[in-house]
């Protein structure tokens, strides 16, 4: 039996072009420590930092992270409000850290229920990187996969009432299109921290031929090293997006 060598260091030629990320484990991270669930998120917050610097350093060009989701309503309200100042915080910084960096910071997901204060945030900082180019630093925020499959639809059904398309034009491309994630590349990669093995409503229509990679690492401890080990685990991968090879 022919036995296929794998390759043991990272390929800096063959990256991903786009990697998606669920960060999980940040609760279970600050109840092991019997700390707040808040202080948690706190240091997920620190682990995107680290994260969002060595993609960039190792050329990946699209990197979409999945801060909060259109179900996270539902968590305590203490907890949606630290989460929302997280995520006002790592905007307003967003605007300084990148400013040496030629990345373009862009939020998808739904404005419905944040503050007028967030929003303007996102406006400014996705405003001020527009023409930034090496990477796309992708927040999906109030983002949900399922939602945004029925915005397109609707917009598509609004563009044939209007004449834009016609029936007989309804394809993936043209519903692709429309989807918030529009000219983004589908992710090569999704990895999920923490050992929780599913999509939970995340790029659901993207991630058709996306490789999955599980780490148990909860993901304020996930470091440069697991984030390697997961690009290397894709790496010896073979796609055949439903062909043979
Ligand atoms: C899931 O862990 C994590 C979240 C719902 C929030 C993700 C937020 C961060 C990583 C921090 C800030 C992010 C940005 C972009 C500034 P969980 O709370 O569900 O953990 P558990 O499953 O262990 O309870």
């Amino acid at each position: 039996m022919a036995v296929s060598k794998k390759k043991r260091t990272l390929d800096l030629n063959k990256i991903p072009v786009h990697i998606a990320i669920i960060m999980d484990g940040n609760g279970r991270w600050a109840e092991k420590r019997r700390l707040s669930r808040s202080v948690g998120h706190r240091e997920g917050a620190k682990a995107v930092r680290e994260i969002v610097e060595e993609a960039y350093d190792i050329g990946v060009k699209y990197l979409t992270v999945f801060a909060f989701s259109s179900e996270n309503w539902s968590r305590p309200k203490e907890e949606v409000d630290e989460l929302m100042r997280l995520y006002l915080e790592y905007l307003k910084n967003a605007e300084n850290e990148t400013s040496d960096k030629d990345v373009r910071v862009r939020i998808i997901g739904s404005r419905e229920g944040l503050s007028d204060e967030i929003i303007q945030q996102i406006q400014k900082v996705e405003q001020k990187t527009v023409d930034k180019k090496r990477m796309n630093l992708i927040i999906a925020l109030n983002y949900g996969g399922r939602q945004d499959i029925i915005q397109a639809v609707k917009k598509m059904v609004d563009d044939i009432e209007k004449g834009v398309i016609e029936k007989r034009m309804i394809t993936e491309d043209e519903l692709q299109k429309r989807l918030l994630t529009e000219e983004i590349p589908e992710p090569d990669l999704l990895i999920r921290t923490s050992g929780e093995m599913r999509l939970s409503n995340f790029l659901i229509w993207q991630c058709a031929y996306t490789e999955f990679y599980y780490s148990p690492v909860l993901w304020p401890d996930f470091k440069k090293k697991h984030f390697h080990d997961a690009i290397l685990d894709y790496q010896n991968r073979s796609r055949r997006f439903g062909g043979v090879k």
